[in-house]
């Protein structure tokens, strides 16, 4: 049989039930937690179906392998905490469908993966950087959700199915379909888009302390506001950050805790993270110090600590050449004149893979450009375009 498109859409509406929350079509459905891993069984019950060798390795990343050397399709099914259907499902979905319809037409060997924990519960992508030695297993068994949940309890959940880590020499390449996430294709009008390069990070939680007090006893002179000095160390983040900038670099303050968090405190306590990503790891790297300096000010001049933790992240990422070709010619041949070269400015895992393993990413649009969002979502008839797109090359290869 060929690629069935219709096969593939519903079984991409059925892993939406799993964790279905929020208006529209989003979904709840963090790493390790309860439909997080339901979902992952079902996906692998369709890996058997389709005739393929699930393996589960001690991460929780999860294989539905077609033999002993195959060309590698898939990404994430867990998703943020408020996160949209598509973001990694999709991925998944569509690897499962060209792994099947491959496996039905008697070859080539294709391959699925469903990677644990891209969305960074615990880590940063963290099921795909212990499988390539980003971060190792003992490390990433240290590492806390915000919630301070230690993965080693996490992934015990799973762990009792668990085998090895594979060898990355199984499979002959890594490819990743995805929406795009942003903006640009919803404005070009393209359906198809393949991604040159994606972008690195870096990444830390941050924890001021002050001095909790009595907010109508304590003189605003003798204040060790730990709010306060978050907001001082956040301007001066962007004062900052955007002398050195490019109109690429991004920086984010995505999470933050305020302690005791009552109206008549003056808060002792913040935890926060803080994240910024770039092109070029030099900037990375000043932004790093930029960070730094502007920790040990606060610091200073406010009276409070300011604890960094470990800052942890990955490499910006070139796709393969060989792999970006096989995508660029079967998008022209499937979508003439409405596709393009484009980097990426989302995290993959395909960024932890193009170091073990030819790898390369196929983008569809998302409508308005929204994702991390409950009303991420694209056309059908994109999502199929993707599909066949995905499938040509595929079997190009
Ligand atoms: C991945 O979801 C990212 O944060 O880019
Ligand atoms: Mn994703
Ligand atoms: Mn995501």
């Amino acid at each position: 049989m060929s690629l069935n498109c219709d096969r593939f859409l519903d079984d991409l509406h059925r892993l939406r039930s799993f964790g279905a929350s929020g208006q529209g079509k989003g979904v709840v459905r963090p790493a390790y937690s309860a439909v997080d891993i339901a979902a992952r069984r079902w996906l692998a019950g369709r890996m058997e179906e389709a005739g393929l060798t699930v393996h589960l390795d001690p991460i929780g990343n999860c294989f539905g392998l077609a033999g002993e050397k195959s060309l590698l399709i898939g990404s994430h099914s867990d998703s943020q905490p408020e996160g949209g259907w598509l973001d990694g499902a999709l991925g998944v979905v569509a690897g499962l469908e060209i792994a099947r319809a491959a496996k039905e037409a008697g070859g080539p060997p294709i391959s699925v993966v469903n990677f644990q924990d891209e969305e960074g519960r615990f880590g940063i992508l963290t099921g795909s950087d212990v499988w390539t030695g980003n971060v190792s297993l003992a490390e990433a068994d240290q590492l806390t959700d915000t919630g301070g949940v230690v993965l080693s309890t996490a992934r015990a959940r799973m762990s009792g199915r668990a085998k090895d880590f594979l060898p990355y020499d199984m499979f002959t390449g890594f490819i990743e379909m995805h929406i795009e996430q942003g903006p640009g294709m919803d404005v070009s009008g393209d359906q198809v888009g393949v991604v040159s390069d994606i972008v690195g990070i870096r990444e830390l939680r941050i924890v001021i302390n002050g001095r909790q007090n009595h907010a109508g006893t304590t003189p605003m002179a003798l204040r060790q506001d730990a709010f306060q000095a978050l907001c001082d160390f956040n301007q001066r983040i962007n004062q900052r950050f955007a002398e050195v900038a490019t109109s690429t670099t991004v920086w984010t303050l995505g999470h933050a805790e305020l302690s005791p968090n009552a109206s008549s405190v003056v808060p002792g306590t913040v935890r926060f993270a803080l994240q910024w990503r770039d092109g070029d790891p030099a900037l990375l790297l000043a932004l790093e110090e930029i960070m730094r300096a502007v920790a040990a000010e606060i610091a200073q001049e406010r009276g409070v600590t300011v604890e960094l933790g470990t800052v942890g992240g990955i490499e910006p990422a070139a796709m393969d050449p060989h792999l970006k070709a096989a995508l660029r010619q079967a998008a022209e041949d499937q979508a003439p004149g409405k596709w393009r070269d484009l980097p990426s400015g989302a995290l993959h895992d395909a960024a932890n893979m193009a170091r073990v393993m030819p790898t390369a990413m196929l983008f569809v649009p998302s409508i308005g450009g929204i994702s991390h969002a409950f009303d991420e979502d694209t056309k059908e008839e994109d999502l199929v375009k993707g599909l066949e797109v995905l499938h040509q090359a595929a079997l190009s290869l």
